[in-house]
């Protein structure tokens, strides 16, 4: 099944959401195959966000992610990018349905709690994990009661 990249920021974890967030993406079916306490560095940040390298939100961006420890994790289910965005909300927490987790727990556009690969940029998720996690980090496994959440299970 597909997996894509999601993280708790510096603000979330700070707000002790990590384990709020963890439970909407396991309540909702999603299995974890990876998961990591970090704080990351400068090189990272510039290496995760270098599609904003030129935005003037730049290095407000990186000083805030490097400021604090992230939780960062593995989901995988079927269509797991899209289906966790869509849990993610927009990008700016004001703009979010309440439901999804920036529209339930943000207010404001630099402090949004947390990440996800985004499912219009093709591959995002599989670069973003490549860039967080060696493959050994992540873990192959069916998790119990799969069977109750897909009709049909793949094995
Ligand atoms: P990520 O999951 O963090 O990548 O968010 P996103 O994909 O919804 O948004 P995007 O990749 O466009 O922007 C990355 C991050 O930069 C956002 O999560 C915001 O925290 C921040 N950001 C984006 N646009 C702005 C802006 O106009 N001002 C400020 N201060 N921050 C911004
Ligand atoms: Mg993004």
């Amino acid at each position: 099944d597909e997996r894509t990249f999601v993280m708790v920021k510096p603000d979330g974890v700070n707000r002790g959401l990590i384990g709020e967030i963890v439970s909407r993406f396991e309540d909702r079916g999603l299995q974890l195959v990876g998961a990591k306490f970090i704080q990351i560095d400068e090189e990272l940040a510039h290496e995760h966000y270098g599609e904003h390298a030129d935005k003037p939100f730049f290095d407000g961006l990186v000083e805030f992610i490097t400021s604090d420890p992230v939780f960062a994790m593995v989901w995988e289910g079927a269509d797991a990018t899209r289906q966790v965005r869509a849990m993610v909300g927009e990008t700016d927490p004001a703009e979010s349905a309440p439901g999804t987790i920036r529209g339930d727990f943000g207010l404001d556009l630099g402090h949004n709690v947390i990440h996800a690969s985004d499912h219009e940029d093709e591959g995002a998720n599989v670069r973003e994990i490549d860039l967080f996690f060696d493959d050994e980090e992540l873990v192959d496994w069916t998790r119990s009661g799969t069977t109750w959440v897909y009709e049909d299970v793949e094995e």
